[in-house]
């Protein structure tokens, strides 16, 4: 039987980790995807699963064509590197690798997702500022983000509705991989946590009475911390 992410992580662990993994379910953004395009550094990769693990986005696909990560996730959870930087959100977050980009385009585009770039330039037909995006609009969702020197690809813009930028205004081209998926996942999470909270189905069907609430309590989301998770290092 496939193991559903996180599944077999909370089969062996504590009670108060498991409470706290059925506490945050109906946060996550169901069908969002973050996906990194040849990320070069082991350290970005675990510092991205971080991030998605956080702020509540469903998975995270790593297009790898240098064969840095296993095939197997569970492989991947045991591999004290990314544990390491993840800080074990790569225990909690379900991550798949890909070949090469076309592939991990071909999959999406298999399950109906759509995609979005990211990066500071201008690229392709359609560029967007990442506040004036409607990250709510597409029910399957994949957000990429480029390699650490070259950008995002010529063949990702190509395949992509979109291309999104977050404004900068410093002298520096760039911000830093890992530092540009908080900053986007945190918007675009942030967003479809308040649609999925109104609505149960897209094109905003199945309205609810009542909406969820969009972030835990501050008092039950303290109580429910657990020490064992997410030691710090950084
Ligand atoms: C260090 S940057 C790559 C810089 C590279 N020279 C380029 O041309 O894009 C790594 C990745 O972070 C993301 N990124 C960095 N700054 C960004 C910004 N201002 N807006 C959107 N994405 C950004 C993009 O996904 C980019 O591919």
């Amino acid at each position: 039987m496939p193991v559903v992410a996180g599944e077999a992580v909370r089969k062996k662990s504590k009670p108060s980790v498991r409470n706290r993994a059925n506490a945050i379910k109906p946060f996550v953004c169901k069908n969002l995807i973050a996906v990194i395009e040849a990320p070069s550094d082991i350290k970005n990769i675990g510092t991205v699963i971080r991030n998605v693990n956080a702020l509540g986005c469903e998975k995270i696909y790593v297009v790898d064509p240098r064969r840095a990560l296993p095939d197997d996730w569970q492989e991947m959870r045991e591999q004290r590197s990314l544990s390491a930087t993840s800080v074990s959100a790569v225990k909690w977050s379900f991550v798949k690798r890909f070949d090469s980009t076309d592939d991990c385009f071909d999959h999406l585009e298999r399950n109906n997702f759509h995609s979005v770039v990211t990066s500071p330039h201008l690229k392709g037909q359609t560029n967007i500022w990442l506040h004036e995006g409607d990250f709510t609009e597409h029910a399957k969702l994949a957000v990429w983000f480029g390699n650490e020197k070259r950008g995002i690809s010529d063949r990702a813009v190509e395949r992509s509705d979109a291309c999104l930028a977050i404004p900068m205004f410093g002298i520096i081209e760039s911000l830093n991989l890992a530092t540009s998926s908080g900053i986007v996942l945190y918007e675009v999470t942030k967003q479809r946590r308040e649609y999925q909270s109104k609505f149960r189905k897209r094109d905003k069907r199945g309205e609810r009475s009542e909406p969820l609430p969009t972030v835990m309590g501050r008092e039950e989301n303290t109580r429910l911390q657990s020490k064992s998770l997410g030691k710090d290092g950084a």
